[in-house]
């Protein structure tokens, strides 16, 4: 046993969690550095899902650590309404020479479910200023996953997070690209469904186009299994949206920093929206921080009016946290420095190859990936969906391995700097403990 391991459970209620079957027999983890974890038992743990999306340079990075220290001392907080500090105009700018060209205004919020909602109200902000307030409905996309907020469930695409709340804004969704029939076992971007991107100009026609404030879309849908959109489908939804004057969000919470081997998924799609959210390895998940990339024409059309009125009446205390903007430096020069944005498209042939040896398993139903994101569909058990997915979660956390589930789907996204043992390791246990489920 290493540090505290047996804390009291019934205090803390935890989030997305099986909370009785969880405290009946806890994962809990104590220690981490590169790519492992190590469980209270001492176990050491392979972590084969960059914890959720997020430590994309590995765990534990000395210079992350000691940024945040020296900013803990040196000046903890700032209150970020009328005020600010220099880390936190440092941190914008820099993280703009990352973003696809034209992206270069920051909005910081502290998470990705902050960041969306954000996004949305920039999006309303946006359109009012410019004197089409009547552009207040969203298009989102079923699958797709944009945190928990109310606007985020309402343009959020998984029934399971609206079920227990409803869905508060006006939004569509387009139908989900997954496609078992073409595209089963695609490596990479499927070639088959680019059309399905016309689906949009029918919710636009049902609607009139000049209600439309946003298209909001996961370049990949990360939560929902790893669905790779078809090659060209986004591309064509920016031309819809051009055509329009609707505006385009890409939610990049999983796929921003390096995720697709690329900066951005917008660099991998060659597409640029309007506005990007993004979360998680924006500061290596050292601290909670969140953020909007705009253009500067989103920027100027709302930044008007008299010059000492607040112009945007949205933001939060920890926008732009010291801590938040010291650890995100430190990552950047750790991306920047171990080349990590690229890293994903190099090793990725080796982990795309690794994920689709699984193929021929019988309760495989498909297998999907792009960069250093896998997604591996079972069959459902007979006496429900979920069973197979849960018990391939505790089983390959048994033999060492950390990874994620979604209903039937195993989620795979290492840390970028995994290397080809690491991938060895993932794949062997997952199909060890496939081959064990019935
Ligand atoms: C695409 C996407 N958007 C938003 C979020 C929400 O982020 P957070 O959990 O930090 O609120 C997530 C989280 O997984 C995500 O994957």
């Amino acid at each position: 046993m290493i540090g505290d391991a047996s804390p009291p459970l019934s205090a803390y209620w935890m989030p997305f969690t099986a909370n009785r079957q969880f405290k009946s027999a806890p994962r809990l983890l104590a220690k981490a550095e590169g790519m492992f974890y190590k469980d209270v038992e001492g176990r050491d743990i392979l972590d084969a899902t960059s914890g959720l999306w997020c430590v994309n340079a590995g765990h534990c990075r000395k210079e992350i650590a000691e940024a945040i220290s020296r900013q803990a001392t040196e000046l903890d907080y700032a209150p970020s309404f009328q005020m600010s500090h220099p880390g936190a105009f440092r941190f914008a700018q820099e993280l703009t020479r990352y973003a696809p060209e034209g992206l270069n205004r920051v909005f910081f919020a502290n998470s990705g479910s902050e960041a969306v909602d954000s996004a949305l109200k920039i999006v309303l902000a946006y359109h009012r200023a410019r004197g089409e307030g009547q552009r207040t409905r969203f298009i989102g996309e079923e699958r797709a996953y944009h945190g928990v907020g109310f606007g985020g469930i309402s343009v959020g695409g998984i029934g399971g997070n609206r079920r227990q709340f409803g869905a508060w804004l006006p939004a569509d969704h387009l139908p989900t690209t997954i496609n078992y029939e073409h595209n089963a076992f695609s490596r990479g971007e499927p070639g088959w469904g680019a059309h399905l991107a016309q689906n949009l100009e029918g919710i636009l026609a049902l609607h009139h186009p000049s209600t439309i404030a946003a298209v909001i879309v996961e370049p990949v849908n990360g939560s929902a299994g790893v669905i790779v959109h078809p090659k060209g489908y986004l591309k064509k939804l920016r031309e819809i949206c051009d055509r329009h004057g609707i505006l385009l969000i890409f939610d990049e919470v999983i796929t921003g920093f390096g995720r697709l081997g690329t900066p951005f998924a917008g660099h991998f799609f060659g597409v640029k929206p309007d506005l990007m959210t993004c979360a998680k390895a924006i500061t290596n998940a050292a601290v909670p921080m969140g953020a909007v990339f705009a253009t500067g024409a989103v920027y100027e059309a709302i930044t008007q009016g008299p010059e000492h009125l607040i112009e945007f009446s949205h933001g939060y205390t920890f926008s732009g946290h010291p801590l938040a903007c010291a650890a995100g430096r430190a990552a950047l020069e750790i991306y920047a420095r171990e080349s990590l944005f690229s890293r994903a498209a190099e090793i990725g042939v080796y982990f795309e190859d690794a994920a689709h040896g699984l193929r021929d398993l019988s309760i495989v139903r498909d297998i999907r990936n792009l960069g250093l994101m896998a997604g591996i569909e079972l069959h459902s058990a007979p006496d429900g969906a979920g069973r197979h997915g849960y018990e391939a979660l505790v089983g390959a956390f048994e033999r060492g391995v950390l990874i994620r589930v979604t209903g039937d789907t195993i989620a795979l996204s290492p840390p970028l700097i995994v290397e080809k043992n690491h991938i060895d390791q993932m794949f062997d246990v997952v199909g060890q403990v496939l081959r064990g489920l019935k």
